[in-house]
């Protein structure tokens, strides 16, 4: 079907073409399907078990966390959906996002040598999980399940917010990352391969997007302290740019018109991939898991003081070929 034809069916004011693809994923391979899980043991770091067909994960015995389940209706409610009154009904009350926090916090504390009982110090190991929008609606043609999306707060008695240490764990996805730069916003994207860093700096809002057909998992490390900042996203209704699933099943990009009707400029999206070069100066390398880091005590100093190594963050995420904007915005 051809951009024209999608257009006349389905006009959208903001449709962004030009782009570089969205990537999208088959899930498992066929055997690992009719089992309906698949072990996650060697990615994440721990005992873990993925079901594919409800996103849920089952650590060992003994793996401690705090689990949150959230539904489309609870994104749709926030105000942060593209068309949210296109979406099915039937479709609202679907588990879109299972969020898996402070995954065995006790020993993530005292691995960093803090005590138990500490509540804003050190850093905190998550795991989420976006379900495929074919869990959640298999006509549904509208955006991709994503997160809320996010910036963090400055740090308290510090100029700058905290950094994010972000992993692709299974799963095919993006992050749509953006800046605020004056009146305007400048916007990004990333789309990691499974267990690549990617370390996205402190000023960055940023929100996960799952393009593919099976669970998207994903890890990160940030700080304890609340850091995190929904205002933008709830006033602009998501993050600057929606990436969608279009009427011929391909993904798109589209620029969240909400930004423009409040006066504030994007810009086109540039693609961004990680500097494995800069990333392993850090001591952070491609196909580790995470939760190695904790085990071995890394220095993760560039989470905890970022004030410290500013110039790390701008290194860390460099131009990706053939992902940034080449055409133009209608
Ligand atoms: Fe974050």
């Amino acid at each position: 079907m051809s951009e024209k034809n999608i257009e006349k069916k389905e006009p959208l004011r903001e449709l962004v073409t030009g782009y570089g693809p969205v990537r999208s994923g088959a899930c498992a391979p066929k055997i690992e399907e009719r089992a309906a899980s698949i072990d996650l043991s060697g990615k994440i770091g721990l005992e873990s078990k993925l079901s594919l067909d409800t996103g849920e994960i089952n650590f060992a015995e003994g793996v401690s966390y705090v689990p949150i389940n959230r539904t489309l209706r609870d994104f749709v409610e926030a105000g942060v959906v593209y068309q949210p009154e296109k979406i099915p009904e039937a479709a609202l009350d679907k588990v879109m996002c299972r969020i898996y926090r402070l995954i065995n916090d006790e020993e993530v504390l005292r691995l960093q040598g803090l005590p138990e009982d500490t509540v804003n110090e050190g850093f905190k190991y998550d795991i989420t999980v976006l379900l495929p929008y074919k869990a959640i609606a298999q006509s549904w043609v509208g955006e991709f399940p994503k997160t809320t999306g996010h910036y963090h707060t400055p740090i308290p008695g510090q100029p700058v917010a905290s950094p994010d240490l972000y992993q692709i764990i299974y799963g095919t996805g993006e992050i749509i990352l953006q800046r605020r730069v004056g009146s305007g916003v400048n916007a990004y994207r990333v789309q990691p391969s499974q267990l690549d860093p990617v370390l996205i700096g402190p000023e960055s809002g940023h929100t996960t997007v799952n393009t593919g057909e099976c669970p998207l998992v994903f890890c990160n490390i940030c700080v304890r302290a609340p850091h995190l900042d929904y205002k933008d996203v709830i006033k602009f209704h998501g993050a600057a740019y929606y990436v969608t699933r279009g009427l011929d099943g391909t993904g798109r990009l589209v620029l969240n018109p909400s930004y423009k009707e409040k006066g504030v400029t994007v810009s086109e999206i540039t693609g961004l991939k990680p500097s494995f070069k800069s990333l392993s100066e850090n001591g952070i390398v491609r196909g580790k898991p995470f939760y190695q880091y904790i085990k071995e005590k890394q220095d993760l100093d560039f989470l905890l003081r970022p004030w410290s190594h500013l110039s790390q963050f701008d290194a860390a995420l460099v131009p990706a070929k053939g992902a940034s904007a080449e055409g133009e915005q209608d």
